[in-house]
């Protein structure tokens, strides 16, 4: 969950290093540290807090010959796992000569025992990080070559690792390996820059090599060799990172947040360009790579995602079994890992996630993988840990999503989840005519969103009355249901509302016992069926004196008439009306945070990719 960049070449390491610690930010922000490699010495900076936090020190108390001067370092934005965010526990991290210094992502499970054998043998830990523990096991391997003392101690680890090693002695090189944690080698011209992700990199190389688990890599200016934990040397493709930097740049925007709203008619564009056959209402995703045979064998889908994810995963419950008659089950992926999950070879599972590197939902894949089903991912970052395993899968081509709170990724997965549909559909029971009615209202859904979006502002007003309450419950049922979920969970993760979704009918089942003027009810009342159902339930609610904002059709004024306030949706299918509901709430949680001036793109305890169980 934590953000590594490292880099080796002619330019200054260090301000390469900070400007990548920023774009990797929205991983992890509660502390950030340095260590920069030069004149035979390691300068090691730290700081809880922001990355600005780290900037300043560094031109406050570090020797500016070092800052200026340094061709090699690594840097750190931490997530903490082990230990509170103190400069202590904040990497890097050095072994205990202090000659070899460490950035980390991921859990060491045995560093207790590990910690314990190193201190018998004289070791000094001074902070309670795994990570550590880590550096002084690869500093008592160490006799000159580091790539060597990395692999050895790495094979005494246990747990997940995204490593960067350098040393004082070896100032032309970096190690870095990984298993669990994704690492990244940008391939520059007499340079060569190490991140947690592409978006650290983008802006030196186009070229990349994405390491597998179990890869050791010694970086040097010139490139990169890749070898297992056993020094066997493996061969690494190069691929191309398919976006620029602008797009991984707020461009405008106050936040990236707002931008990635903002974005979603053109990222759901190249979601679904070239994947329409609009006269065969058919929809064309190679990458899925199932025969017609393997297509038919498909007894069920089950979902396996967490978070938004999941939730669009639900949505998906309702596409898969509305359209192409196959029963279909969510497991949140945390659960399905340890359940003992009953799939074999007639399931389909599909792993959704948009980082691809979700431990929970990457163990489900694994799981599935062994039990014989076939499992395709929905990713949006190529390249990824879940696009890899999985062999087999769409990408969503939404383009970078920055922002912790996702957005774009919802509405692109709602939509090429509906498209898996409509594929899977036509091969089963869905006439031509059919058929090609759903391609027409896919190929609408990015004109709807941006009808959606060009509301901001009135979203704006009405969310100004709502900013300050404390408490809130969304309602929805059927396929809204779903973006109920995801409406609460915007809300909360952002503005620190406690916010609960609900299926309509449930809430009285319980919460309505929380209702009062001052508790707010979101109801999502397009005009789809169940609307009547749910405005019962909407009576029920304003009859304990909570006001209702209701999300609702264009031009449905009796529905309009039955809550407090509005906001109004363009007409829909049932099939799109949660990308359009979604939209709408995801602005309407954006304008709250604003309001009360909560740090929408770095929400609190929060990181964007959870990478730890
Ligand atoms: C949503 O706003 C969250 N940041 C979070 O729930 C996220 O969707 C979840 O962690 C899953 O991530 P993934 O899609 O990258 O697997």
């Amino acid at each position: 969950m934590c953000g590594i960049v490292g880099y080796i070449g002619k330019r200054s390491a260090c301000d390469i290093l900070i400007n990548g610690l920023k774009r990797l930010e929205y991983r992890g922000y509660d502390s950030a540290g340095i260590a920069l490699n030069c004149n035979a010495s390691l300068t090691v900076t730290k700081r809880s807090g922001k990355v600005a936090m780290l900037e300043t020190a560094l031109l406050q108390d570090v020797d500016q010959q070092v800052v200026e001067n340094s061709v090699a370092g690594i840097a750190h934005t931490r997530w903490a796992t082990h230990g509170l965010p103190t400069v202590e526990n904040a990497h890097p991290h050095l072994d205990n000569s202090s000659r070899i210094a460490l950035v980390h992502n991921g859990i060491i499970e045995n560093y207790a025992a590990l910690r314990t054998q190193l201190q018998k043998k004289g070791s000094v830990f001074v902070s309670e990080t795994d990570t550590e523990v880590l550096a002084h096991l690869i500093g008592s391997f160490y006799s000159g070559d580091l790539a060597v003392a990395v692999s050895e101690a790495l094979k005494m680890v246990e747990g997940t690792y995204g490593v960067a090693v350098i040393a004082v002695d070896a100032p032309d090189e970096m190690i870095v390996a990984r298993r669990g944690s994704p690492l990244v080698i940008g391939m520059g011209s007499g340079e060569t820059i190490i991140a947690s992700d592409v978006s650290a990199i983008v802006a030196h190389t186009q070229q990349v090599i994405y390491l597998q688990d179990g890869d050791v890599a010694r970086i040097t200016a010139t490139g990169a060799d890749v070898f297992t934990l056993d020094q066997c040397l493996v061969d690494r493709d190069i691929s191309e990172i398919e976006w620029e930097i602008d797009a991984a740049e707020k461009g405008g925007f106050d936040h990236f947040m707002l931008k990635e709203i903002f974005e979603q008619p053109e990222a759901l564009r190249n979601s679904i360009r070239g994947r329409l056959d609009k006269d065969q209402g058919f929809a064309i995703l190679a990458g899925l790579d199932l025969t017609p045979r393997e297509l038919a064998s498909i007894k069920r889908v089950v979902i396996v995602a967490c978070g938004t994810s999941m939730h669009a995963g639900m949505v998906s419950k309702y596409l898969f079994e509305g359209l192409a008659d196959l029963p279909t089950s969510v497991e949140q992926a945390a659960e399905f890992r340890y359940c003992n999950p009953l799939v074999g070879a007639d399931d389909l599972v599909v792993a959704v996630s948009q980082s691809g590197e979700t431990a929970d939902t990457l163990a489900a894949v694994r799981e599935s993988i062994l039990k014989g089903a076939l499992v395709a991912g929905l990713c949006n970052v190529v390249g990824s840990t879940i696009a890899r395993e999985t062999g087999r899968g769409i990408y969503l081509h939404a383009g970078p999503e920055i922002g912790v709170a996702s957005t774009k990724a919802f509405t692109a997965q709602v939509t090429v989840l509906l498209m898996m549909a409509l594929k899977f559909g036509r091969r089963r029971r869905l006439s031509r005519e059919a058929g090609v009615q759903i391609c027409r209202e896919i190929e609408s859904i990015p004109e709807m969103v941006a009808r959606v979006v060009e509301q901001s502002d009135a979203i704006a007003d009405i969310a100004a009355e709502f900013a300050d309450v404390e408490h809130a419950f969304f309602i929805g049922r059927g396929i809204l249901y779903p973006a109920a979920l995801e409406g609460a969970l915007k809300l909360k993760e952002i503005s620190y509302i406690h916010a609960e979704g609900y299926q309509a009918a449930e809430l009285k089942h319980g919460p309505i016992a929380l209702l009062e003027p001052a508790t707010p009810v979101v109801a999502l009342l397009n005009d789809i069926p169940g609307r009547e159902k749910t405005l019962g339930n909407v009576a029920e609610c304003r009859a304990r004196k909570a006001p209702v904002l209701g999300v609702v059709t264009e031009g449905d004024f009796e529905t309009a008439a039955s809550v407090d306030r509005v906001i109004s949706v363009p007409r829909c299918s049932a099939y799109i009306a949660p990308i359009i509901s979604v939209v709408a709430l995801q602005l309407l949680a954006y304008h709250i945070a604003r309001i009360r001036g909560c740090e929408i793109d770095q929400p609190r305890n929060l990181a964007k990719s959870v990478t730890v169980e």
